[in-house]
């Protein structure tokens, strides 16, 4: 079921060295053909990549971890110009990472740096145009053989070397290196599961206290309220071209609102302050503690309003942080006049304060790129888990509950999200997963 990496826009091309090949004095040595790809979409549009009815055949190759027919489509998937060209022009996501790689000049300068999934190699360019000595671009799919050109084509080859192959088993670079940089996060951050492929090029190839951009993440959640959204989906039954179609009702809600829904929100949506979901360092965290996250929650709604879902997003921090108070942003909008009318503020008040997110004492710490409602938007959105019927929650009402995310045992790339909630005295659960 591999495809060799040579032909079409395989690897094998000019330059690229594919698979296992390591980078020895300054000569590019192959140690064997490799690599093939699949992938999840970004988009919903780039429907063809990344089936996850695909079986989840496994094929061993020699001396390397298995490669599912999942992996196969997800860096498919990823061989698709259209992915790229959404994530570039994310101006929000792409010169965030540009400034932050700029920023660290000092530490890139002169220094070996990895690039974990250069899809078309520009974080890879931004780092030599910050002054690295060497750049390993690694990347699994083909999309690695256009970065070569790219890379060419700008006259980088002697500081870029572009590495077609898994990272994790496939691409032996025999240099310790002093930066890693990646763009790893997928929907509520942790949707894709690439994270496990940054944790691994770390424990293989970074130096004891070398640089990972980014170096950390927070994932936060939220109650919101989404009439429109709602009545959108399942009001809109009622009344079908002069026809009572209401019956529809229970089964459009069983449609739109089993799985997450990756959407734009806005901060007049959120009930609450956020809640901190799990808070990554990226120099600390192992693949076996992304295995499972749980949390705790406990929000009180600072308005009366129908409680549709909870909303997910994340941050990403360039550099150096001492805490995890992960945004220099104001609260939601919704929360605003609440707050005005509390001076003692951070409002929540049975929530520890560690678990809310909050000002930043010094904003000029670190760069952060933000995916929330209250930002400027990404291409991530936000992503929203709905319920069947809302909840109608007066000012001061408590929810609380738990949750667990965890990664499908079907395929590892998609996540299982178990909820436990309640409010008013009642209280649910809701199972989906995102795929
Ligand atoms: C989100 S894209 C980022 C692309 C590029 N760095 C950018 O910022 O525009 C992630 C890339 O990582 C690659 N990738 C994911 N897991 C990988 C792995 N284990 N080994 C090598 N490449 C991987 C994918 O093929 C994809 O091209």
């Amino acid at each position: 079921m591999f495809q060799p990496t040579s032909g079409g826009n395989g690897g094998g091309a000019d330059g690229v060295v594919p698979g296992g090949g390591a980078y020895r004095n300054g000569s590019h040595h192959v140690t064997g053909p490799r690599i093939r790809g699949g992938r999840p979409r970004r988009s919903r549009d780039h429907g063809d990549g990344f089936d996850p009815r695909v079986p989840p055949q496994q094929e061993k190759e020699k001396g390397s971890t298995p490669c599912t027919n999942y992996d196969v489509a997800y860096f498919h998937s990823y061989a698709h110009l259209g992915i790229h060209e959404e994530m570039i022009k994310d101006r929000v996501r792409t010169e965030t990472y540009r400034n932050a790689i700029l920023q660290h000049r000092e530490q890139i300068a002169g220094k070996v740096v990895v690039d974990v999934g250069c899809g078309t190699g520009i974080l890879s360019i931004f780092c030599a145009q910050a002054g690295a000595k060497r750049v390993y671009a690694v990347d699994a799919s083909d999309i690695a053989v256009q970065a070569n050109e790219v890379i060419k084509a700008n006259n980088l080859s002697d500081t870029v070397i572009v590495l077609h192959g898994r990272v994790e088993m496939d691409v032996e670079i025999e240099e310790k290196v002093d930066v890693i940089v990646s763009e790893w996060m997928g929907y509520m951050l942790l949707y894709e599961s690439m994270l496990g492929s940054v944790i691994t090029a770390r424990d293989r190839f970074l130096k004891p206290g070398g640089l990972i951009l980014p170096s950390y993440a927070t994932l936060y959640m939220a109650p919101v309220t989404h009439s429109d959204r709602y009545s959108e989906s399942i009001d809109f039954w009622r009344n079908v071209y002069g026809i009572d179609m209401s019956v529809m009702m229970p089964l459009a809600k069983q449609c739109a609102f089993e799985e997450p829904s990756v959407e734009t929100i806005s901060g007049e949506n959120v009930l609450t302050w956020p809640h901190v979901v799990k808070h990554v360092d990226c120099s600390t965290i192992t693949i076996d503690q992304l295995e499972s996250v749980s949390t705790k929650f406990k929000f009180q709604s600072m308005m009366r309003a129908p409680f549709h879902g909870f909303a997910f997003w994340f941050d990403v921090e360039f550099g150096v942080s001492k805490t995890h108070t992960s945004s220099n942003k104001a609260p939601p909008t919704a929360c605003v006049e609440a707050l005005d009318n509390d001076n003692d503020n951070n409002n929540n008040n049975n929530v520890t304060e560690t678990t809310q997110r909050k000002k930043r004492p010094n904003p000029s710490d670190a760069l952060v790129l933000s995916t929330a409602p209250e930002d400027p938007p990404t291409h991530w959105q936000q992503t929203v888990i709905y319920f069947y019927d809302p909840i109608e929650v007066e000012q001061d009402q408590v929810i609380e509950g738990s949750m667990v995310l965890s990664q499908s045992k079907e395929n590892p790339r998609f996540m299982n999200i178990h909820l436990e909630y309640a409010s008013g005295g009642r209280s649910f659960v809701k199972e989906s997963v995102m795929r």
